[in-house]
């Protein structure tokens, strides 16, 4: 394998040469022996700065690749007293090996195993998941693997499914009868986030997402693993379903299964999606932890867009769903109005990172449509 060297945060890692697997001039890192995707060093970034706040003495990355996740937790969170990498694939194993040592990782097991049947042999603080496309098939055996009171994340590229397009995929995967709403974008993390909870509830556990968040092909969420079948049977009660009418735009989060018709505007036109997860995305007192010690962090490349979203994860956490702008104006067959001037008519409200065109709010629907129509006349 002809391999390149390449600095990420703190870890030099040698990584597959793209200039070797491109395809008339073109490059996608799953053409390479081994999987190293130079677009997800935001989602290792913000992970860094989460796992720091964690302090696992023990850590998997269950899925390592280039092992550089592992490498990076080891350097730059904590010094945990263990890290064990996996990977089914020979050759990421041989590389996952070189790097470690490159990086001068004591206490590292590397496993050249199904991620499935080691994690049930495994019990440690933190489990991190990181596949091609979608979680679901590591949830069970990743929930299994964490001591109560640890943690586990996920991240999943698999959109379609989690955003009601594949609505079928999604069905088999995440057990929600999914559908396109023009909100999908945090739909899709509260589908995860639902069957990460039923998963773990089968299991007698519970979970409670620490932090959550989507960017650029992906979504990834951070739980904390507690045991309980009363606190799991809690969980199961944060669930239900979104409805969207799609005459007046109107939705809601709801307990309620069959709901046949727009609560607002009464038409039959209404878009059921469940069970998915009604409850928070993050767990404030954790974030606060997070943020009280990001200053360390100033190195890192991306030091300024991870702040931004915790931030952004801060405001919009009191708020469930978000309203599509261009959307609700053609529903309305009305402009679409400035965000600024929605968010100034309607005073608590918040812009999403889900969305650049989605706002947040607490405001009753009538207030909403009286700022559609009035917003026109705020500075842009
Ligand atoms: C998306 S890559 C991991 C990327 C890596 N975590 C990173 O941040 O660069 C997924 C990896 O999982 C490995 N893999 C896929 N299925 C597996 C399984 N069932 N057990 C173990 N490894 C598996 C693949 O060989 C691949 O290296």
């Amino acid at each position: 394998m002809k391999l390149k060297e390449i600095t990420e945060g703190k870890a030099r890692l040698l990584v597959p040469d793209p200039e070797e697997y491109k395809k008339e001039e073109k490059y996608d890192p799953s053409w390479a022996p081994v999987f190293y995707n130079p677009r997800m060093v935001f989602n290792r970034d913000v992970s860094v700065v989460v796992v720091s706040a964690l302090s696992p003495k023990s850590i998997v990355d269950t899925l390592s690749a280039t092992g550089v996740r592992g490498i990076r937790y080891y350097l730059e969170s904590s010094k945990t007293e263990e890290v064990l990498f996996n990977d089914k694939s020979p050759n990421a194993v041989e590389l996952i090996r070189r790097n470690v040592e490159v990086n001068g990782i004591e206490n590292a097991k590397v496993y050249n195993r199904d991620a499935n049947s080691l994690l049930y042999e495994l019990k440690v603080d933190y489990v991190d998941v990181d596949p091609f496309g979608s979680p679901a098939p590591f949830v069970l055996s990743s929930i299994n693997a964490t001591k109560r009171g640890g943690s586990v994340a996920y991240t999943a590229t698999d959109l379609s499914p989690l955003e009601g397009k594949a609505r079928r995929s999604c069905l088999r995967k995440y057990y929600v009868h999914n559908q396109r709403l023009s909100f999908s974008k945090e739909v899709g993390i509260r589908v995860l986030v639902s069957k990460v909870v039923r998963d773990s509830a089968v299991l007698e556990r519970t979970v409670v997402p620490l932090i959550s968040f989507y960017s650029d092909y992906y979504y990834r969420v951070f739980f904390r693993v507690l045991g309980g079948a009363r606190r799991a049977d809690n969980a199961l009660e944060e669930l239900g379903y979104f409805i969207e009418c799609q005459d007046c735009g109107y939705h809601e989060g709801t307990r309620e299964k069959c709901v046949d018709k727009c609560p607002y505007c009464g038409s039959k036109n209404v878009k059921v999606v469940g069970p998915v997860w009604l409850g928070k995305l993050v767990d404030e007192e954790f974030l606060g932890k997070v943020m009280s010690s990001i200053d360390k962090f100033e190195y890192l490349t991306s030091f300024q867009m991870v702040k931004e979203l915790l931030t952004s994860l801060r405001d919009e956490n009191r708020f469930l769903a978000y309203y599509n702008l261009d959307f609700l104006a053609s529903r309305h067959k009305m402009n679409v109005p400035p965000t600024r001037g929605m968010l100034e008519c309607l005073g608590e409200a918040t812009r999403t990172h889900f969305d650049k065109k989605g706002i947040k709010t607490n405001k009753k629907y009538e207030e909403v449509l009286e700022c559609l129509k009035t917003s026109f006349s705020y500075n842009r």
